[in-house]
């Protein structure tokens, strides 16, 4: 019989009441959707990228609407670590579902910094490890796109929490798999996976790049086929869970990402085109198993491996 424990997931050590989460930096600090639906039917929120200080963000304009996708160069802007748990993480503590930090550092040690801050604080069900940013002591290349750095950043972070440790790959590689195991050899707990794909536009009569910060992420439907063949790459490669993200609107992508090897997924870009997508993607997956009462949303994991 279907029953919401067949939607329980686990994610390493955290227990999440359904696979559906809400993917960093398209959420805020949940706000503004207070007041659209309970936050508590959520499996969790990811909180926008926090800092050590605040950050403004890039130079506007810093969104484009691309066919079936989003461009964004948000750039990071938050209150800082400290504003944050003085005036959101009370808050975001009360709401009944699980909250994960996804911190950014623009050096080693602001990463283990951050990791440490953050673990004196109660009410945190994970850390997530953003590691497309720039290391500003290395040129500017960001930790991601190497084994190296993103295994040192996660060692980092590892050795300065108690919190479980879930670490952001980046697509844009040439071998995901690579620095996926490279984080995990280093201690991750979990990998969420995808962030946006580097792109950019032109305005063709100002003849100039459209974002002020000239290239973006993308994100939305545009990038789902990329994410999906990442998630079953990587999930062929590790034994730790994988949340997976990048373009899902429907209760159909998330099966999709789930069946490909995802423990739980997150809704991000999907948001904009509805607020209340993630509550249709329970209510799908609910549906999708009523249909196989002897199945529970764990069975699904992976299951498109298997061969037939
Ligand atoms: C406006 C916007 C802001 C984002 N900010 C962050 C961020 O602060 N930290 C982060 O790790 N990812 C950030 N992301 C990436 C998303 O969390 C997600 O990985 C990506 O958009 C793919 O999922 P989607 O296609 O469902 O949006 C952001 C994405 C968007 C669209």
């Amino acid at each position: 019989m279907t029953t919401a424990s067949s939607l329980e997931t686990r994610v390493g050590r955290v227990t999440l009441k359904n696979p559906v989460l809400v993917a960093s930096g398209t959420f805020g600090f949940a706000r503004e959707y207070e007041r659209l639906f309970p936050i508590s039917a959520l499996g969790g929120v990811m909180v926008t990228g926090i800092t050590l200080e605040p950050r403004a963000g890039n130079p506007p304009p810093r969104l484009m609407e691309t066919p079936a996708g989003l461009l964004n160069s948000i750039g990071l802007e938050n209150p800082g670590v400290h504003k944050f748990i003085e005036e959101e993480l009370p808050r975001l503590r009360d709401l009944g579902t699980e909250i994960i930090v996804n911190i950014s550092g623009f050096s080693l040690d602001e990463y283990g910094r951050l990791a440490e801050i953050l673990d004196k604080e109660t009410g945190l069900a994970a850390l997530e490890v953003n590691i497309s940013c720039p290391n500003v002591k290395k040129g500017g290349m960001t930790f991601g796109v190497h084994p190296e750095s993103a295994a040192a950043v996660t060692r980092m972070v590892r050795q300065s929490t108690s919190l479980p440790v879930w670490v952001k790959l980046s697509p844009n590689v040439t071998d995901i798999v690579e620095i996926a195991q490279a984080v995990v050899d280093a201690g991750a707990d979990a990998l969420t996976l995808i962030n946006t794909l580097s792109g950019m536009a032109i305005d063709p009569e100002k003849r100039r790049p459209v974002l002020g910060n000239v290239f973006g992420g993308l994100s939305g439907p545009a990038v789902k086929p990329v994410a999906l063949r990442m998630i079953w790459q990587v999930y062929q490669a590790v034994t730790v869970p994988l949340v997976g993200m990048g373009g899902i609107i429907n209760y159909r992508d998330a099966l999709e990402f789930i069946m490909a090897g995802a423990t739980a997924v997150a809704i991000g870009t999907g948001l904009f085109l509805d607020p209340f997508s993630p509550l249709k993607v329970i209510e799908g997956l609910q549906g999708f198993l009523a249909k196989n009462p002897e199945e529970t949303i764990r069975d699904l994991i992976g299951a498109a491996h298997c061969s037939p």
